[in-house]
């Protein structure tokens, strides 16, 4: 049986079509998803891997996408680690008691996650046992620096300004954080392949605050443990992180994901085509007219140039306003137009 095709994609095999899959294509786009949240919140959600994997399925079956993303949070692993977190609606993460100083480190306990967070394994082996062979389970962790962020913020921020403070005046604080959350995100990582993810993403969404230079000296070192602890391919994501992508590419990744704001190609040329990337579609275009929708994916994919290693996505999560018929009609469109070469 041939590896799914997100992972040859990845591994810059030719493949027999352009992957298709959705940052955030469970949740709130979906009306079976807005039923069974209206019942459970997303941690309970979580914790029960029959539900979770439902959840996790249900826009494989309505999109035809080429994988599944684990229905999760890039702060639920922290709530194994003793730190009280609410995803509030409309908001985000909400951090009860933000870490600040080196002694509030002592709240941080080490994660083990065969033991606090069973049923994240348990659903990402009942998905995997569900889903066709040629269709990959994406687990992902967050990255160290934007879970740091809401750890420290207390909450969604937009200029990290106290983040940043501690990187520059807490260097112990900032380092013994880092270091604990880039265990956890390894040993995180490596169970999910355990457990059966094909390939596994990190999402640092908001890095793209820093200079090129502060990631390389705070951030990257950490990065680039979690990506080589983990042996399946890996998907390195970042938001506004043009001017970041020679970094990104150096911390690792054998696929780095691209917001929508860079042409594919530009962005494919930075990162260098010994290297996959994702994307990158500006999700906001699903919410006008199909046919710009069309354009756009052509545009991209003539950017991708045929090259192996492109997977198709968004260039950033899908929208909660967005029609699910569009997110299935680009999927087969990007699908006719890549097919059998
Ligand atoms: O389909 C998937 O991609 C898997 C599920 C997933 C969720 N969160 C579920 C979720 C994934 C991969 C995430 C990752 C995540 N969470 C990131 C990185 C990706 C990105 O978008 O940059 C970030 C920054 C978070 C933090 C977070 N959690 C935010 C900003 C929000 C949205 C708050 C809101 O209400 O608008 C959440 C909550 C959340 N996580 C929801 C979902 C489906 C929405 C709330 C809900 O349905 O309960």
């Amino acid at each position: 049986m041939p590896d799914p095709l997100l992972v040859r994609a990845a591994r810059l095999e030719q493949v027999e079509r352009t992957p298709v899959w959705y940052m955030r294509q469970a949740g709130r786009s979906l009306p079976e998803y807005r039923a069974i949240r209206a019942q459970h919140d997303l941690f309970a959600i979580c914790r029960q891997p029959e539900l979770c994997a439902e959840v996790t399925l249900q826009p494989v079956h309505r999109h035809g996408v080429d994988a599944a993303v684990i229905y999760s949070d890039i702060v639920l692993p922290v709530t194994g680690m003793g730190v009280s977190v609410n995803l509030v609606e409309g908001v985000g993460p909400v951090v009860d008691a933000p870490l600040r100083t080196a002694g509030d480190l002592r709240r941080l306990r080490p994660l083990h996650p065969q033991e606090a967070l069973p049923w994240v394994l348990d659903s990402i082996r009942l998905v995997r046992a569900a889903l066709e062979p040629e269709r990959a389970v994406v687990g992902f962790v967050g990255g160290p620096f934007t879970v740091a962020g809401y750890l420290i913020e207390g909450g969604p921020s937009r200029a990290f300004a106290e983040t940043k403070r501690c990187m520059y005046a807490e260097p112990r604080f900032w380092h013994g954080l880092m270091e604990r959350l880039t265990a956890a995100f390894e040993a995180y990582a490596v169970a999910q392949v355990g457990a059966g993810a094909d390939l596994i993403q990190v999402f640092d969404s908001w890095v793209g605050v820093l200079s090129a230079a502060d990631y390389h000296e705070f951030v990257a070192p950490y990065s680039a443990r979690i990506l080589d602890a983990v042996v399946a391919p890996t998907i390195h994501f970042a938001t506004g992180a043009t001017h970041l992508l020679t970094e990104l590419r150096a911390a690792g990744g054998d696929v780095l994901g691209l917001d929508w704001r860079v042409p594919l190609g530009q962005g494919w040329q930075a990162v260098g085509h010994d290297r996959g990337v994702q994307g990158n579609l500006e999700p906001a275009l699903l919410l006008g007219p199909f046919a710009r929708v069309a354009r756009e994916a052509d545009r991209i994919l003539a950017d991708a140039g045929r090259r192996p290693g492109h997977i198709f996505n968004l260039g950033h999560g899908v929208l909660p306003a967005t029609d699910p018929d569009v997110l299935g009609l680009l999927r087969e469109h990007v699908h006719e137009r890549t097919a059998s070469r």
